[in-house]
């Protein structure tokens, strides 16, 4: 880990397929110094097959730093050579996936938030990955799976992974997963977010660090979950599809740096010349649609975005490089928008957690069974 970035995360921006590629990695560290970006999942098999590629899978810019690799996979040997192979790349924490309840995923032998089933593999997998690289393994996973649901299973869980392996750290998507009846995006928003568990582990493993994560969509929020105890925010969807609102605060809200009077027009001009300095670098992509998608959320709810989009739906046909559709594009966007600073936070729910401590399940008191069982 590089010595200089405080640990854990304070805030982070939670791994998304598909979502948190390079460009948008690069993106939001235009906007943040200090949050932590997490990679989209990779799967143990594509680093372990993709030996000969491994820079088109694993390499960053420097500037992306604090950045984690999110690693999936359910084979021990492959997830101890992916690890090995991805440590010359300097990832700042290494986590493993134990939430995801795609098809894609889950339905992969045991993989993703199946895991949770079996801690024992979790800790044997963690410890694996522990045993290949220089820096900290954390795991991220959900409250539970489909009946699997008590606080005390929960506890199980944390308990046996974190005694019987090196994870001190874990991301916890506040809301359980079915694994049958609901697709992966009905699966974020279905099952209730159940906070008090999350609240209930920091009182109950007094010894682990603990990140909050699921729904949380303003800075209000993000010191809301914080000033309760939390000792770190993971913040998905809100962070993807409002950039500058999220993002632009979190240097400032969250770690106390100075106000700054960045720009959306100084994050474009620095964003284009990366973005013409990437497209087709691999043959056909990436092309200027995959590079201008993080910024589809640039501009929400302001003055001209609902023209922006439109005028981005026919720009991508035309455009050849990300310059030429800026100019074309941002022409729907007035000056005062393109010109202005963060400004101040946008209000959300700031008392979302102020009730929560009276909420908290049973404590939790299996542990020394468990630990005959394991
Ligand atoms: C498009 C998309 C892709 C996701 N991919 C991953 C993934 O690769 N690994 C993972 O652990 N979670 C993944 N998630 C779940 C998020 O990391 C996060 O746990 C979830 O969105 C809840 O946080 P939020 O309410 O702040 O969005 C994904 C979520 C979305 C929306």
């Amino acid at each position: 880990m590089v010595a200089n970035f405080y640990y854990p995360p304070l805030f982070s921006v939670a791994p998304m397929m598909d979502w948190t590629d390079h460009h948008y990695r690069t993106l939001a560290r235009l906007i943040s110094k200090h949050a932590w970006l997490y990679t989209e999942m990779l799967a143990a098999e594509t680093i372990v097959h993709q030996k000969g590629n491994l820079d088109r899978f694993l390499a960053y810019s420097p500037d992306q730093h604090p950045i984690v690799l999110q690693i999936g996979g359910s084979n021990l040997e492959n997830l101890a050579k992916a690890t090995e192979l991805a440590n010359s790349y300097c990832y700042d924490e290494i986590n493993f996936n134990c939430g995801c309840p795609s098809p894609r995923v889950a339905g992969r032998g045991c993989f993703g938030v199946r895991l949770m089933l079996d801690p024992k593999f979790v800790a044997e997998a963690i410890s694996l990955i522990a045993a290949n690289t220089d820096v900290p393994v954390s795991v991220k996973c959900r409250i539970g799976v489909d009946d699997h649901d008590s606080y005390n299973e929960l506890c199980d869980f944390i308990y046996k992974v974190s005694s019987q392996s090196p994870a001190k750290h874990f991301i916890i998507h506040s809301r359980k997963a079915l694994l049958k009846g609901l697709n992966p995006a009905e699966n974020r928003s279905i099952p209730p977010l159940k906070y008090e568990y999350f609240y209930g582990l920091l009182r109950d493993f007094p010894d682990l660090t603990f990140t909050i994560n699921g729904g949380i969509t303003s800075i209000d929020e993000v010191n809301g979950a914080l000033k309760a105890g939390a000792h770190g925010v993971m913040v998905g969807r809100a962070a993807y599809h409002n950039p500058w609102h999220i993002l632009g605060h979190v240097d400032s809200a969250v770690y106390g740096a100075p106000r700054s009077d960045l720009t959306r027009r100084q994050v474009l001009e620095k964003y284009q010349i990366y973005g013409d300095s990437v497209v087709r670098k691999y043959g056909l992509g990436p092309t200027v649609r995959d590079i201008v998608k993080p910024l589809l959320g640039f501009f929400h709810s302001e003055p001209g975005n609902g023209l922006w989009k439109r005028k981005a739906n026919s720009a991508f046909h035309t455009c050849t490089t990300v310059k030429s559709f800026l100019e074309e594009t941002l022409v729907a966007i007035p000056d005062s928008v393109l010109d202005s600073p963060f400004g101040e936070p946008q209000s959300g729910r700031g008392d979302l957690f102020a009730n929560i401590h009276g909420l908290l399940p049973t404590p939790y008191r299996a542990r020394e069974v468990d630990a005959i069982a394991i």
